[in-house]
């Protein structure tokens, strides 16, 4: 029997057993539980729970019925408050413990929508359709996923007509009238008839490639005034509520007359976004992506963005471009030692850096802080009901 006293970075709950650190999957602080041991390492324990014996006051009960088995969300068990009051926690934590400089730190930046927010959702397929069960590759079968758009969840029963003998995976991406299906399998043709009703567009994925065999190469993504095409590869935002408050954001620090270098730039939605009175250039790897942000300029009639389609780390040690501020949006993996460096060499006057992961930004901040006064970190709720946290940070030149 162990007593719960805090929420990890992962949202697993904390205890102590005979001396050692234990992560309890869905367990909250102030919970008294019985748990079986998963995983015993040299300085921890993994642990799932067998029995609630006092309940945390913390605790509300779950809307999914899913929850206890799925691996997707982590938090549906705390009110929208905590899960808020935790995440701007866990930001500070991280900054205290790894950032070697005091910043302040703004309020969470809610989702007007906590549930039906994801307009994309990737099912594992094998004989069944749903998610992988939480620290494992079972599929919990799923009818509804109560984060997902209702599109994707209204396609589900037909998705499921699907031969789901051929398929390892089904992504799903939405606006608010059409759903693109990409389906991967070995298969080089798939009987689609069930789902062509609900379908705008339906790819074949096999490997890397992408083949298109019903409707609209393209998805429209709707953010302000702008129109996105997004490609079935290319990145966008999952939650174009909580979107919009971040490019507003990223708007207000690149306010006007600068030349801005985005990188990391997908489908060039901040590029556009921002694109008033100044001039832009963005950087992307992908190749669909960079062809997306091509078509976006012309269809959002903008001839002030260019993007090129280069490594941002690497290109821009050569690049003819003099940047006055720089935005980055990385990966997980954040920033590499050739981008940090270039970035410096370039010398803008401010740096804009947007990051889904506060443990990477704050390594990478803490590269930047000789020559970058950080002004101050905003968390934005991007994913409510997981433990993932968006973050935008501004940095001007010392
Ligand atoms: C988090 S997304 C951000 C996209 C965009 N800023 C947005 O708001 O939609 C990161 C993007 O970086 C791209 N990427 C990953 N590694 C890259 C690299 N080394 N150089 C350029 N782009 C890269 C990915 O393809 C992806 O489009």
């Amino acid at each position: 029997m162990i007593e719960i006293t805090d929420l990890s970075h992962n949202a697993k709950g904390i205890g102590r057993l005979n001396g050692k650190i234990v992560f309890i999957d869905k367990a909250l602080p102030k919970d008294i539980v019985e748990i079986s041991v998963i995983k015993e390492k040299k300085n921890y324990i993994e642990a799932k729970i067998n029995r609630i014996i006092k309940e945390s006051n913390l605790r509300v009960e779950s809307p999914c019925i899913y929850f206890d088995k799925c691996g997707g969300c982590d938090l549906l068990n705390l009110s929208y408050e905590n899960q808020i009051k935790y995440k701007y926690d866990k930001v500070c934590n991280i900054i205290d413990k790894y950032l070697s400089t005091k910043i302040k730190i703004n309020d969470v930046v809610k989702s007007s929508n906590v549930f039906n927010y994801r307009n994309k959702v990737t099912f594992q397929v094998n004989k069944k359709l749903g998610f992988y069960g939480e620290g494992s590759y079972d599929i919990v079968e799923i009818d509804k996923c109560i984060i997902s758009d209702e599109k994707i969840n209204n396609s589900i029963k037909f998705l499921k007509k699907l031969d789901l003998n051929d398929i390892n995976k089904i992504t799903c991406r939405t606006n608010s009238n059409d759903l693109m299906i990409i389906i991967e399998t070995s298969k080089n043709e798939l009987n689609v008839d069930c789902i062509k009703n609900i379908a705008s567009s339906i790819y074949l994925k096999h490997g890397n490639e992408y083949k298109l065999i019903y409707g609209d190469e393209y998805i429209t993504e709707t953010i302000d005034k702008f129109k996105y095409l997004v490609s079935p590869d290319s990145f966008f935002q999952i939650n174009l509520d909580v979107c919009e408050k971040l490019y507003d954001k990223i708007k207000e620090y690149v306010g006007i007359n600068n030349n801005v270098l985005d990188l990391y730039c997908g489908t060039g939605s901040i590029g556009i976004f921002v694109n008033d009175k100044n001039k832009v250039l963005g950087v992307e790897i992908n190749k669909s992506a960079v062809r997306d942000a091509k078509k976006n300029m012309i269809i959002n009639k903008v001839d002030n963005v260019n993007v090129i389609c280069e490594d941002s780390g690497k290109c821009i040690s050569n690049i003819d471009f003099k940047p006055d501020i720089i935005i980055v949006d990385p990966p997980r993996t954040g920033l590499d030692g050739c981008a940090i460096k270039n970035i410096i060499k370039l010398n803008p006057k401010k740096i804009i850096y947007v990051s889904c992961n506060p443990i990477t930004l704050v390594r990478d901040l803490n590269c930047l802080i000789n020559n970058y006064d950080i002004k101050e970190i905003t968390p934005f709720d991007m994913f409510p009901n997981t433990y993932h946290v968006e973050c935008v940070c501004c940095l001007n030149k010392k």
